[in-house]
């Protein structure tokens, strides 16, 4: 029997908080997935501070590399490719792993592949599950994009619609901070709304009716004027009962949408990807609709709905079975839709 040699990807990620470093063989195993998180950085903050987050990039980037190769057991003879994020993310953190892949890519003779970090995130349903049927429907919410997307493989991704103001994480740190629960809001708002009664407060829900577009301003400022009423009139506020209302407003539109949006585009395959999709009340809520339907329903593990560099890798490799890849000379694109 013919056998085919491996190709292995290192993958970079760089693009916020998260330093993170994978080595991928064929797209699908994952030989290493090594992240460091700034987190308890920039929480004294409540928010990412992009320079310093580009410094510590600096510092965290070559030991995890070192790692990563060493739980890999790979040598750097043994590397096919360089992928790394090129894009959204903050252009000082872009940067650091942009620089390191290139190094990397041109010293050992590889090819260089800028990975779209959304697409990657998308992407990620697909190295979980590798039979996931095409086309599928993402529902793609994270720290910095919300977005329905129409996925018709690694390099065809049609946007249906998207948020008009705040992403759905970012809308969970906002309103986290408003409920003095710290950073990153995402978790401990999932945690603390299991204890909670969604039905305590009635919260807006902006429908956007005619569109597949997001918005959840309103949402975050209905929350604000609660606690502040209720700060001025110094009554205690039930913050359990808030956190689980504000979510099941959010969960409410995201799951209601995404299934009128696939029931319009005739999809039947629902998958979710980003670090919200790490929420236990979203997968489960988006699950079980699924299920009722008799549809397909894709969650990846939590590690690769977080930011993480396999997902870089992966798709990295996709890109490269279909003919893309960089000249050393590419730049960043901070901003850089599907
Ligand atoms: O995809 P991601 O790791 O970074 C970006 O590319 O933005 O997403 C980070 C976001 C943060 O806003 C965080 O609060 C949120 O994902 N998040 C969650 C949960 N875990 C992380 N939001 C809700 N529930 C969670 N369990
Ligand atoms: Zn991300």
């Amino acid at each position: 029997m013919k056998q085919h040699k491996s190709l292995q990807v290192l993958g970079i990620e760089s693009s916020c908080d998260e330093t993170a470093i994978a080595l991928v063989a064929n797209g699908l195993e994952i030989r290493a997935n090594v992240i460091a998180s700034q987190a308890e950085l920039h929480a004294r903050y409540g928010g990412v501070i992009p320079e310093v987050a580009a410094r510590r990039h600096i510092e965290l980037l070559s030991p995890l590399l070192a790692e990563a190769m060493a739980q890999s057991k790979a040598a750097w003879c043994d590397l096919g490719a360089v992928a790394v994020t090129r894009g959204p993310g903050l252009a000082g953190a872009l940067l650091v792993g942009l620089m390191a892949a290139k190094g990397i890519a041109w010293s050992l003779g590889l090819p260089l592949i800028g990975v779209n970090h959304l697409a990657a995130h998308i992407w990620a349903n697909r190295m979980h599950e590798a039979d996931l049927p095409l086309p599928f429907q993402c529902l793609l919410v994270s720290g910095g994009h919300t977005a329905l997307v129409l996925v018709k493989g690694p390099t065809s991704m049609v946007t249906l619609g998207h948020t008009r103001d705040d992403a759905v994480g970012e809308a969970y740190d906002k309103v986290a901070r408003l409920l003095d629960l710290g950073y990153p809001g995402g978790p401990a708002i999932d945690r603390l709304a299991q204890t909670g009664d969604p039905q305590a407060f009635a919260l807006p829900r902006a429908w956007l009716e005619g569109t597949w577009d997001f918005s959840l301003s309103g949402l975050k400022a209905a929350v604000r004027r609660l606690v502040e009423r209720h700060r001025l009139a110094g009554i205690p506020l039930a913050v359990a009962d808030l956190a689980a209302a504000f979510q099941q407003a959010v969960i409410d539109v995201l799951v209601n949408k995404t299934i009128n949006a696939a029931l319009a585009h005739g999809v039947t395959t629902i998958a979710i990807a980003g670090g919200v999709a790490a929420n236990s009340t979203l997968r489960a809520t988006l699950g079980a609709a699924c299920a009722q339907r008799g549809w397909k329903f894709s969650a990846p593990p939590l590690a690769l709905c977080t930011d993480n560099a396999a997902m870089i890798a992966g798709l990295g490799y996709e890109c490269l079975l279909a003919g893309r890849q960089d000249s050393l000379t590419v730049g960043v694109l901070p901003r850089w839709p599907l």
